[in-house]
């Protein structure tokens, strides 16, 4: 059998057990998801939202890309985060990162990756933030690990500054932001950063919203 076929065995397994242990459990799930949750995370296949935060299909509206980036400019990133935050009017955006981000790990080094470049770009740009206290720590993966906390900490504040959150927050008083960061080592999540619905910002970065 090959690797894929085995996917689809796995499937049928996994569909029949959850309709033996809740027999609406995909009806209930045909007409409507409500997921109080968006998560966005790293690609990274370790780190699986479902699994890794024990909740199951329609619990969690999931985005995911190279070492979970919020790029205002990333068309892909703002629809997604428009329709959970409109649409589905979710309670809580969560950015998860993880210790040991290849992501990460690259834009801290020379080596050019080809298109890769444009998008670790927006973490060296964290990096010339926070190259003080970065370069501070002793060893390279305290620098590391520091900087996939910090370039977390600066994704929560990206989504801050952009017109879907600071409209919400003004219009329904929600979400709430959370930076969180994974540990492949022992599965545990460490929150490094949470922002309440109208928390202050940086005056610049602060829009005129109309009603
Ligand atoms: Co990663």
């Amino acid at each position: 059998m090959d690797s894929y076929e085995q996917l689809l065995m796995n499937n049928k397994v996994w569909a029949e057990s959850m309709t033996e242990r809740d027999p609406d459990f995909f009806k209930r799930l045909t007409n409507v998801q409500q997921p109080e949750f968006l998560w966005i995370g790293c690609s990274d296949s370790r780190v699986p939202a479902n699994e890794i935060t024990g909740t199951l299909p329609g619990q969690i509206f999931v985005h995911r890309n190279i070492a979970n980036m919020v790029v205002n400019i990333d068309v892909n990133l703002l629809s997604v985060l428009q329709y959970a935050v409109e649409v589905l009017k979710v309670k809580h955006v969560i950015v998860c990162g993880h210790y040991g981000c290849g992501g990460v790990a690259a834009a801290l080094t020379n080596r050019s990756f080809g298109i890769l470049d444009t998008w670790l770009r927006n973490i060296k740009d964290v990096y010339r933030l926070h190259k003080e206290e970065v370069d501070a720590m002793p060893t390279e993966q305290q620098r590391q690990d520091r900087m996939v906390e910090l370039n977390v900490m600066e994704q929560v504040m990206d989504l801050s500054k952009t017109t879907i959150i600071q409209k919400s927050w003004k219009n329904r008083g929600g979400p709430h932001l959370h930076g969180w960061v994974y540990r492949l080592s022992d599965g545990v999540i460490k929150p490094v950063m949470e922002m309440n619905p109208g928390s202050e910002l940086d005056p610049v970065h602060r829009y005129d919203i109309e009603e």
